[in-house]
């Protein structure tokens, strides 16, 4: 009867054993060894933002950090007064609330554009901006926006004569810019012209090419100047440091097995991120991009143009009317290095896109270029199929991951999210009285 008692007692701890050996071995395969080698440490460090250089003078722009063209070009920001309908602002798309995004795939503003609206924040660190790089500034890339029929829908002349007959903007700019141009004259300055769309805005496009040179040179200078204050604005939108950022800090003190802070998802998402996920290739550095343009196969949306990406941008960018080397750039040649080196030919660039960066991404769904991924675990099955783009070739290799990984990537990628770093003042729509900004 003893010996039946104990061989049944030995008998369950013996099972218990059994059992936590296989439980202990499950867990070893979803969160294998906790420690970083000294390489992995290094590259997690890579990522820290701790190790992001100050955001550095924008010499092609001279208010980029004048505090009177933060607090215009936060107007101009909201203010939908610049469009063709007096219904769309740069905030129309670029929502502070959605992570300065619109949460839609295709974004619409007068119409309906080909491509999402990305972040605007951490920005003013890309060389190149767009989904293709077709701008190489934040100012140059504010005025494509204003004059698209798609979006803002207006003209450069219409903004030039907003800005002149409304009191509060004029001494505003006049304050930054020097004497506001006298446009009265009609005939000279048309209340609409600009370089737009002629199909889709014929007379705006015809009182344009009538002007003399010199006027719309005039004309477009007051137009650079408006992008100016705006990317001065812009340059406040940074990430603030997130949980990862803590964890980082941790392994670049020299601690390889930080605890607590992240979860064991979190940590085995990472191990993947820069490891056999291979995005560390591509989304590297403290902003999480290499800001290159590779082409990841992203699918092309039915009925829809092909989008062959920066195989175009690269050159509209050297031939773009407002870039570092142009006129309207405050910047001397020599600091143009970025434009004068762009590579503008190779397979490798078509159905190319820009790297984004994956700080707070967790907040800007849909994904890629034209939204055509829905949500995080579309992007990761994306990633895990690798599938064959219609043209160019794909960077990526299929990964066959497990769900429970794909999971864990994402998990990872929570790890990310963060505030800004900027008062929140700045993350509404600005007081009533200064003019009569749009609160959208
Ligand atoms: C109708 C919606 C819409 C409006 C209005 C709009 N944008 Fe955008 N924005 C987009 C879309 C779509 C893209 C991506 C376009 C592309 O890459 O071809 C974009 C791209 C950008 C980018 C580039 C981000 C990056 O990661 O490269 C910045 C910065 C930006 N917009 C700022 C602005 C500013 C400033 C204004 C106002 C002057 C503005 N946008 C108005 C939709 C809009
Ligand atoms: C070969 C370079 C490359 C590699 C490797 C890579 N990515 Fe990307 N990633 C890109 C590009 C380019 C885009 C934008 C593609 C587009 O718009 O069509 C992108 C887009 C994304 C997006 C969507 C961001 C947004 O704002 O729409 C996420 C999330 C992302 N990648 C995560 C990852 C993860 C996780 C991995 C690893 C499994 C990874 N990436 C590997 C280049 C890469």
């Amino acid at each position: 009867m003893i010996r039946k008692v104990l061989l049944s007692f030995a008998t369950s701890i013996f099972a218990g054993l059994l059992a936590f050996g296989v439980w202990q071995w499950i867990e070893s395969t979803r969160f294998p060894a906790p420690g970083w080698t000294p390489l992995e440490a290094l590259t997690i460090s890579s990522l820290w933002l701790g190790n992001l250089p100050p955001l550095g003078p924008d010499p092609s722009n001279a208010v980029a950090d004048n505090p009177d063209a933060i607090r215009f070009g936060h107007q101009l920001f909201f203010d939908t007064r610049f469009s063709g309908n007096g219904q769309v602002a740069c905030a129309t798309c670029h929502q502070p609330s959605k992570h300065f995004t619109d949460g839609a795939a295709l974004a619409t503003g007068m119409g309906i554009t080909g491509r999402s609206s990305p972040s605007i924040v951490g920005t003013s660190f890309h060389p190149f901006i767009f989904w293709d790089g077709r701008a190489d500034g934040q100012w140059a890339q504010a005025l494509g926006p204003m004059e698209s029929t798609a979006e803002h829908g207006g003209s450069r002349m219409q903004y030039a004569h907003l800005i002149a007959t409304d009191s509060d903007y004029r001494q505003q700019y006049e304050a930054l810019f020097g004497v506001f141009p006298d446009l009265s004259d009609d005939a000279r300055f048309p209340a609409r012209a600009g370089p737009v769309d002629a199909k889709a805005n014929p007379e705006v496009a015809a009182a344009w090419d009538a002007m003399s040179d010199a006027d719309r040179t005039v004309v477009s200078r007051i137009y650079s100047n408006i992008g100016k204050s705006i990317a001065a604005y812009e340059r406040l939108m940074q990430s603030a440091p997130s949980r990862f950022d803590q964890y980082a800090k941790e392994i670049q003190d020299g601690d390889n097995r930080p605890s607590s802070i992240l979860s064991r998802d979190e940590v085995a998402g990472l191990r993947l991120f820069i490891g056999d996920g291979r995005c560390i290739e591509c989304h590297n550095g403290p902003l999480l991009s290499n800001d290159s343009f590779h082409n990841v196969g992203t699918p092309h949306l039915k009925g829809k143009p092909f989008d062959f990406g920066r195989s175009i941008g690269a050159h509209q960018v050297v031939k773009s009317e407002f870039n570092c080397l142009s006129e309207y750039s405050d910047a001397e040649p020599l600091q143009c290095a970025e434009l004068r080196f762009v590579k503008r030919s190779g397979d490798d660039l078509t159905g190319s896109f820009k790297v984004p960066g994956l700080r707070n991404v967790t907040k800007t769904a849909p994904y890629m270029h034209a939204g055509q991924l829905a949500d995080l675990d579309a992007v990761m099955e994306h990633y895990n199929d690798a599938p064959v783009p219609l043209f160019g070739h794909t960077m990526l290799t299929k990964l066959e991951f497990e769900p429970h990984q794909l999971q864990q990537m994402i998990d990872f990628l929570h790890a990310l999210d963060s505030d800004l770093t900027v008062d929140p003042k700045w993350l509404r729509a600005p007081e009533q009285p200064l003019s009569q900004a749009s609160t959208q």
